[in-house]
Formats: structure tokens, sequence, C-alpha cells
């Protein structure tokens, strides 16, 4: 037993539980999701599972994603994605209803299935309804030769490494890389993008491990901050655009690790329900970068305020406006809007973390939950 424990100490490499380690890995896992791939010298991007299909692509009349937990929510930001740069209209489905719901599919459709652990029973039985009618699948994994991935026509691997705990973190940021190469590539196929905005978004793309380093040197003030709220009893989470799914997976991290009751919401939506909620007791993480309809977001933290909400901001770098309204402000490196999902998560898995180990909860193995759901 002993001779166990050690072993787990050494996987775990220094770090006290898998899903900080995990956090911690991201800048590599990025880079590894962007070898071989991202070529931004030579101005492309190589991706043979797009390239052998280019035909099928481009003669798509929509995109299907079909997921489950956080590989739903990286599909929401694959939506963002792929309708601003490559101007395909995209549908995201929760595996588990577009299997049983008699959904309608063409030979015309690329159903795009998303699933860290390629095993995730409602995923597959998607994928296995959608060949049936003909639609062509391209599946988004993180390991090798798993279910998903043998099942689906073409695919591509995001190489993110093993991902233990079971919160999922180094696997969402990787599968919104992977799937932002892809609209990239399709953008650059159809001609939805300049040669010049092409390149300067292979440009940014490639300063996002860094800047997910820079992201996670937040993590003192992160702890300060979890330090205050761990012993609420809900949470509210919103944003707006690229980083609306990222208030949802904020919400869900919260929820899985620390058993916080907590909610992700549009932010211009939280004046049809979630506005009620809010009292002097409430902490409301807003996702409030520049760009992004920043204005409109700022109106909505002026709204909390107003209903004395405590307010923690996740702002550009610099940002003056937010901070004079936020109770706490948590920065991040200021890059172009469709690329800001990958730095706005960060903050969101520490607070979560931090959050649980404090409570003295299970960080790596949750209460009921399983990190491979194989079973309906
Ligand atoms: C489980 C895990 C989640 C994961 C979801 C989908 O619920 O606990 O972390 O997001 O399954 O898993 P997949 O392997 O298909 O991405």
């Amino acid at each position: 037993q002993e001779l166990q424990l050690n072993l787990e100490q050494i996987e775990k490499g220094g770090y006290p539980h898998f899903m900080l380690k995990e956090i911690y890995e991201q800048p590599s896992a990025i880079l590894d999701t962007f070898r071989g791939r991202l070529l931004s010298n030579e101005a492309i991007i190589k991706m043979a599972g797009v390239e052998d299909n280019m035909k099928k692509f481009l003669a798509a009349d929509r995109i299907i994603i079909v997921a489950c937990g956080t590989s739903w929510h990286a599909g929401l930001v694959a939506e963002y994605i792929f309708e601003d740069l490559a101007r395909i209209p995209v549908e995201v489905e929760y595996a588990s209803e577009f299997r049983y719901r008699n959904p309608v599919i063409t030979e015309k459709d690329i159903v795009i299935a998303i699933s860290q652990s390629g095993e995730t029973a409602d995923t597959l039985a998607a994928i296995k309804l959608a060949k049936s009618k003909g639609a062509f699948v391209f599946g988004v994994c993180n390991v090798v030769g798993s279910s998903i991935a043998r099942e689906s026509n073409a695919g591509a691997y995001t190489h993110a490494g093993p991902e233990i705990g079971v919160a999922s973190t180094k696997a969402f940021t990787t599968q919104i890389t992977l799937l932002t190469l892809m609209a990239l590539r399709l953008a650059r196929a159809k001609g939805t993008m300049s040669s010049s905005e092409f390149r300067h978004h292979l440009i940014e793309l490639e300063t996002i491990p860094g800047k997910v380093e820079e992201a996670l040197s937040s993590d003192a003030y992160v702890k300060t901050v979890a330090e205050i709220y761990k012993d609420s009893k809900n949470c509210l989470y919103l944003g707006r655009g690229f980083n609306f799914p990222v208030a949802l997976e904020g919400a869900l991290k919260l929820k899985e690790i620390s058993y916080i009751h907590a909610e992700g919401y549009p932010a211009a939506e939280m004046k049809h329900g979630p506005i009620a909620l809010i009292d002097e007791q409430m902490p409301i993480i807003v996702i409030a970068t520049k760009k992004g309809h920043y204005e409109k977001v700022v109106s909505n933290i002026q709204e909390i305020k107003s209903r004395k909400g405590k307010i923690i901001g996740i702002v550009t770098k610099g940002d003056v406006s937010v901070k004079e309204l936020a109770d706490h402000v948590i920065e991040v490196p200021e890059t172009i809007e469709c690329l800001t999902p990958l730095l706005t998560t960060i903050p969101l898995q520490l607070l979560s973390y931090h959050i649980a180990v404090m409570l003295d909860k299970n960080v790596d193995q949750p209460r009921n939950l399983a990190k491979s759901v194989t079973v309906e």
C-alpha cells in the first residue's frame, strides 16, 4: 500500500491533486494540440482528418456537434467560432437528447463528436445513429484508439495527455484549441477570412500557451477570493458571446467538486430570472473581457451592484471600468475575442479547485461522479 501511495505521489508530479496538476499542464497541453498542425511561419494549418475530407466539409449544409458535460461546453464555444470564422451553421446537441429525438439528419450533415474519453455511451450512440442516416462523423477525442475515435469516419486527437481528475480541465481547453484550428482551416478553404486575418489569428493562437501561463499566475489571488466565498450556498456565473459557454463551464466546475449550487447564464438573460436571486450574500462571477459586448456586460455589472450582489470580475489586463464597480477583479492577458475562452476559463478552474480544497472535498474523485460514463 505504501508503494501504491508513493506511485500516486510520483504521478501527481509534486501537486497535491491531479486536478491542479492538469490545470497547470494546460500551456504544454495546448502546445501539444498545436504540434505539427499550426505552422505559423508558413501561415498554414495542417490537419490530415480535415484535409482528406475537405470536399465533404465544403459541401456541408451544417455541422451538428454532439457531446456531454464539459465536452458539450467546448462544443458551444466551437459553435461561436465556426460560425464567426468559417460561416458554417452549427447546432450543438446533448448527445443524450439527440439520440432519442428522431433528429433530422442527412448525408449533407457533418457531425462532430467531442469526447475526452471517447467512451461516453450517449455520444457513441449518437454518432452511430448519425452514421446510419448517412452523415459524416468527425471525432474529437483525447484517448487514442477509444470507441468514439474508432467509430468515427475521420477525426483528430487533442493530445492533452491523460486526464485523471474527474472534473475536466485540460481536456476542455485542448478541445477548444483543436476546434479553433479546424474552424481556421475551413475558413481559409472557404475564403471567409482574408490571408492577413488568417495569419493574424495564427500568430495570436501561438501566443496562447504563454498567456495561459500568465493567467495561471493569478493563482494566489484567486485563492484569497476563494477563502472569502467558500461558504456561499449559491453562485451565479455570467458571460456573453464566446464567454457564455465559459460561464456554464465555470458553474459546472464549482458544483462538481465543491457541491455548491452554481448556475451559468448568458449575462443578458439575467433580467429574465436570476436577477431575483441577487442579494448581499450572492457572489456573481462575471466574465467581462474587453471587446465582446464589454459595455453591455459593464451595465449588467451595474445592475448587480445596485442590488448589492458581490461581484468577481474576470477582466482584461489593465481594465479600469469593471475595477471601479467589482468587489474583486481577476485579470487575464489580452487576446482576440474568439480566443478569450482559453484564458477566462483558467481563473474559474482555480477558483473551484481552491474552494473544494478549503471545504475538504475529494477534489479528484467527487461523490457520485465518474470520469467516463459508459452507461446511459
Ligand atoms: C463525465 C465527466 C465529465 C465529462 C463528461 C463527458 O460526466 O465527469 O468531466 O465532461 O463525462 O465525457 P467525455 O469523455 O465524453 O468528454
